[in-house]
């Protein structure tokens, strides 16, 4: 868990919001005391009762408004990101785009929700798609704007009112969200984003009974304690947990493709997702090593507003830290790039080749932009080195052979595998965790599914 104390102030509720290329404070925000979070959570089932009262085309014109004003300020939504998150400027502007897309994804998703009619005797058997209540969503500063609409837009779609609580350090975006909202007519209390610290603002949404499911993304630390407060009430959970994902590639691969560095150094290497196990067949090992090494030295980092930059730096003092505290003297270093020095969070993308494969830096996410390097010989000793880690988010499989590929993609227990491509995410396919990296799938066409619950009503037709 990172500590908090260079982000927040206790004494005086107030968080403090750093640009994490300078290290400038660059807002204050009050974070959320318990009993307003109580208030928020009523008005909240207020509105909820309205809002799922609604018909359903209403309810799809409303969040596409909302898409509407999302993407009449793309711009200013990416230079908060900038600001606040070091993103680089073409990744804001596509996580502004995203939570655009999401949500006009969702309002198609409204008037389909459709449930069954089953064959009974004696009369007509039909289920509903009701929506839970009131759901909170808690988010984590790696991609502060997208992974709050995965949760928020298929809720609202669905029927639900929305608590978002954002990370920490990265509270601004998801502000200016639900201000959005309410600019383009959502109901006041349906969607609204309470700032605050995990323990005290998160805690009090995981605890409160009116709260009928959490929407959880962070760390396996964070999400087992949530997991064990919510069996308490049987509170319906989704978790997204991270990963240790790996980067399969047998000799026959493109290897040039394969040695992308941005598969692990893309959002400084802070992505659930990024392919930080690279494994590599014997044979090209060494040729991989060049080119991989070739590759990561050319990473352009730097101020993430300049649209050539490739990286930016991490996101707090914390994760610098964190990440410094893996890459200990005794690990053979196969590849570093560059950094700035001076003021803000920089850390260099790194390529190590530890000689134990169950090394710390080696199966832990260190959400930076390091990774290992280790050697395979066969197809059973890639899964066996692919599947040595308590998670089992994503991963990519290289190979020309079309049955090989099928075969490992198939055979990796993870939630989210691509052959000969480093993408995993697109908001209308399935996304979510294999093991310890989650509960639960997110995104894709059964989204607004997983914020309802299903019931089943008989009507007896006889006389
Ligand atoms: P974290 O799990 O502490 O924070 C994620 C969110 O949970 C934040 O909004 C935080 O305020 C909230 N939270 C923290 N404690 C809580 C509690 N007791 N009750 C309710 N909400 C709570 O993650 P942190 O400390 O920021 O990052 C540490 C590591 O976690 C990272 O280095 C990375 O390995 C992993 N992580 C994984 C993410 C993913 O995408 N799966 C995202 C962020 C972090
Ligand atoms: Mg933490």
């Amino acid at each position: 868990m990172t500590d908090t104390a260079d982000v927040t102030r206790p004494e005086t509720g107030q968080l403090d919001v750093r640009n994490p290329a300078t290290g400038e404070v660059i807002a204050t925000v009050a974070a959320t005391r318990p009993e307003e979070v109580d208030a928020a959570v009523a008005a909240a089932v207020r509105a909820q009762r309205g809002w799922a009262a609604l018909a359903p085309g209403e309810r799809a014109r409303l969040l596409r408004r909302f898409a509407a004003e999302v993407d009449g300020r793309i711009e200013e939504l990416a230079a908060l990101e900038v600001r606040e998150a070091g993103h680089t400027v073409g990744n804001a502007r596509w996580e502004a785009g995203n939570v655009r897309d999401l949500l006009e994804y969702a309002a198609g998703g409204v008037e389909r929700l459709s449930g069954r009619q089953i064959p009974v005797a004696g009369g007509l058997d039909l289920t509903f798609h009701e929506p839970i209540g009131v759901v909170g969503v808690i988010v984590p500063w790696n991609f502060p704007m997208p992974i709050a609409a995965w949760g928020a837009a298929p809720a609202l779609a669905a029927g639900n009112a929305v608590l978002l609580k954002p990370a920490e350090t990265t509270p601004l975006t998801a502000l200016r969200l639900a201000e959005l909202a309410l600019a383009a007519g959502l109901p006041e209390g349906l969607f609204q984003v309470l700032p605050g610290t995990g323990p005290v603002t998160g805690a009090r949404l995981v605890e409160h009974p009116d709260v009928r499911k959490i929407v959880f993304t962070g760390s396996g630390a964070v999400g087992r304690r949530i997991m064990g407060q919510c069996a308490r009430q049987v509170k319906r959970l989704t978790l997204e947990l991270g990963g240790k994902s790996p980067n399969i590639v047998f000799a026959d691969a493109d290897l040039a493709r394969a040695a992308d560095p941005l598969a692990f150094v893309d959002n400084a290497g802070q992505d659930c997702c990024a392919r930080t196990r690279i494994l590599v067949q014997r044979e090209v090992y060494d040729r991989f090593a060049e080119l991989l090494a070739r590759a990561v030295e050319s990473v352009v980092v730097g101020d993430p507003a300049d649209p050539a930059t490739t990286m930016g730096p991490l996101i707090s003092a914390a994760q610098l830290r964190r990440v410094q505290g893996y890459v200990t003297d005794d690990l053979p270093v196969v590849a570093r790039g560059g950094a700035p020095q001076g003021p803000g969070f920089w850390y260099p993308p790194t390529v190590l080749a530890p000689a134990d494969p169950a090394a710390p830096v080696a199966v832990e996410e260190v959400f930076g932009p390091v990774a290992v390097l280790l050697p395979f010989t066969d197809e059973a000793d890639a899964l066996r080195l692919a599947d040595a880690t308590p998670y089992g988010l994503s991963g990519s499989v290289w190979t020309r052979d079309l049955s090989r590929a099928v075969r490992m993609a198939r055979g990796v227990a993870a939630g989210n595998l691509s052959v000969n491509s480093h993408s995993s995410v697109r908001y209308w396919t399935p996304f979510g965790g294999f093991k310890q990296s989650g509960l639960g799938r997110e995104l894709g066409p059964d989204a607004l599914a997983a914020f309802t619950e299903t019931k089943n009503v008989f009507i007896a037709t006889e006389e």
